[in-house]
């Protein structure tokens, strides 16, 4: 397995397999922004959008690939206003459900952790849904539970969920 770094260049061969993978999440009923069923059409127009932010130097996505297959993958997003220069959030990390398990989630948030570091970013936060198996590998990697927003974001099955809201300070 490899994971390895895209551009705004690069990604456009790569949206029908990024479109897969999303959609593939967000059926399982991942909590990443979407509610199943997914079309082609939004899963091809959220990646189209990714690449509009690849030519800004505040986003950087990452690929874990095996045999040439896309696995999973991950965001961060460079704080751009001036006194968050030190400040990036980890967004829509993923896994193929055929893949999980496997430690591919781990490697892409310590490459996503180094990408921070290069960046000069040292305050990593992110948020997750209560109880989800992302907030035990959060809490493995050394993440810390800032609080909790009750009924934040709405379920595949109609219910609104818990958000946690946790920080890495890379310095540390
Ligand atoms: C969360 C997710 C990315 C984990 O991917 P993964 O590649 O299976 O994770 P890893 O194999 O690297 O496992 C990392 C740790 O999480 C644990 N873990 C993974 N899946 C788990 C599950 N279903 N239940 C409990 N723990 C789980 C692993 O046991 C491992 O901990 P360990 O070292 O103590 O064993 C994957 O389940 C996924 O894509 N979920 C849907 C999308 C999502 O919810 N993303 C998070 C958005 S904030």
């Amino acid at each position: 397995m490899k994971v390895q770094r895209i551009n705004s260049e690069s990604i456009l061969k790569l949206i029908p397999k990024l479109a897969a993978l999303l959609q593939d999440s967000v059926a399982s009923g991942a909590s990443i922004g979407f509610l199943p069923p997914l079309t082609d059409e939004e899963a091809d127009n959220y990646w189209h959008g990714v690449a509009e932010a690849l030519k800004t130097p505040h986003r950087i996505l990452l690929v874990a690939e095996v045999e040439q297959q896309i696995v999973g993958t991950v965001q961060l997003a460079l704080e751009s206003r001036p006194n968050g220069s030190h400040r990036a959030e980890i967004m829509k990390l993923m896994v193929h459900t055929s893949m999980r398990g496997n430690g591919i989630a781990h490697s892409l948030m310590k490459a996503v952790e180094s990408e921070a570091s290069r960046a000069g970013r040292s305050t990593l936060i992110l948020d997750t849904r209560e109880g989800d198996p992302s907030e035990h590998l959060y809490s493995k990697l050394g993440y810390t539970r800032a609080g909790a927003i009750p009924e934040y974001a709405r379920s595949a099955d109609g219910n609104l969920h818990s958000t946690v809201v946790m920080y890495k300070l890379l310095g540390d």
